[in-house]
């Protein structure tokens, strides 16, 4: 694998035996090979993930019961080796401890049971406390931690406020985002002040996951992108900036990943937001990716997903031109969104087999 490209890591200083590969790679210390996760790694491609939907039918008891959120995030741990181990749980876990009662149903998606547009509605919502909300969450990171001992990272994850907001506006998954648009430029300060409440909540989850065991924790701005730049400026942006500037001065060595779907037209003002790590998904060629965030960010991401629907071969090649891409060092290979329902497990293992015996 070529070490040459442009962007890459100069004089990568000595690694750290003792920490995850991940955490190494991070920070920009030399690594024989990127680390590996891929995003949705638990869930419903693998068989044993499927076991446990039958007999727990409901998403928020799998997602919040100690026991199936340890077992769940495992499955993948057992049979790839993965080299970061996500915690299984949803962005809108948070929410009900906001006082916004939700659920996932099967085949639908996320339900916001009473979407919010009006002000006394935003007044409504409460600051997140964690400890009260999710200890499940905790525990659960806490014993991952034990259960993974170092020999990969346990990453945590929150929704960004947009997307969050975007959930709770709509009331679920959307395809025009019309109603937070309508939200956004006709009574900006309604959405101003949600958008606000989640970022302090979120600020404190990630402090949260991090005090009890995450090693790195992954912020999921799915749909910031729906936005154009000028309107991710004023209703993204500066959130994000706020909950990494806070977790920064609490937690200066905790790595933060942002990832934001089809974020190709807004690389240059997401690298603003002083996130560590920044995931791509498959729109942005890698090469192009990694020169327009500099060499001081790291990169991770953008494989599609698809590919892992084609031969082994195709698999292999994508990986390889990915990695060469990306250069040596600050690279962490992942998928460019998350794995697809229906996606063969065997193809998963085989993407994992090539990325852990990659060397550069
Ligand atoms: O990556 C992992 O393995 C960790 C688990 C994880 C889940 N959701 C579990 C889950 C993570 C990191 C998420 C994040 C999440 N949730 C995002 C951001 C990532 C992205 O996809 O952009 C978003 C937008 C959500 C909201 C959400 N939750 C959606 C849109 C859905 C899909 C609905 C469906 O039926 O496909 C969910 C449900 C959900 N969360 C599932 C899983 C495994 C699927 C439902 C199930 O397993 O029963």
């Amino acid at each position: 694998i070529s070490c040459s490209l442009p962007g890459a890591v100069a004089e990568p200083k000595a690694t750290n035996a003792t920490e995850p590969l991940l955490l190494n790679a991070v920070r920009g210390l030399d690594v024989e090979r990127p680390p590996v996760w891929l995003m949705r790694q638990a869930g419903r491609y693998m068989k044993s993930y499927q076991v446990i939907c039958e007999k727990y039918p409901s998403f928020r008891e799998r997602s919040e019961n100690v026991d199936l959120v340890v077992e769940i995030s495992l499955q993948p741990w057992k049979v790839f080796k993965p080299d970061g181990v996500i915690l299984f749980s949803d962005i809108l876990t948070p929410l009900s401890g906001m006082n916004i009662p939700f659920d996932i149903v099967k085949g639908k998606g996320p339900v916001i049971f009473d979407p919010v547009h009006s002000a006394s509605q935003v007044d409504e919502v409460r600051e997140f406390i964690p400890e009260d909300s999710v200890p499940y969450v905790g525990e659960a990171l806490t014993i991952l931690r034990k259960e993974v001992d170092n020999k990969a990272a346990v990453l945590g994850f929150v929704g960004a406020p947009f997307t969050l907001a975007s959930y709770v506006v709509e009331g679920g998954s959307s395809k025009h985002f019309s109603k937070i648009k309508r939200l956004a430029f006709s009574e900006p300060k309604i959405l101003h002040s949600l958008l606000q409440k989640f970022t302090t909540s979120m600020a404190r989850y990630i402090q949260y996951q991090a005090d009890n065991g995450a090693q790195a924790v992954q912020i999921f701005d799915s749909w910031a992108t729906e936005l154009s730049p000028v309107d991710f400026e004023q209703f993204s942006l500066p959130y994000l900036k706020q909950i990494i500037d806070t977790v920064k001065k609490s937690h200066p060595e905790l790595p933060l990943i942002l990832y934001a779907s089809g974020s190709g037209g807004l690389l240059e003002r997401i690298a603003l937001t002083g996130v560590d790590v920044v995931s791509l998904d498959w729109t942005v060629d890698m090469a192009d990716g990694r020169r327009r965030l500099g060499p001081n960010i790291a990169i991770q991401g953008n494989v599609d997903p698809g590919v892992l629907f084609g031969s082994k071969e195709l698999i292999t090649d994508r990986i390889n031109d990915t990695v060469r891409k990306a250069g040596r060092g600050k690279h962490i290979l992942n998928l460019g969104h998350g794995i697809v329902v229906g996606t063969p497990e065997e193809n998963v293992a085989h993407f994992f087999e090539v990325a852990k015996g990659l060397k550069y």
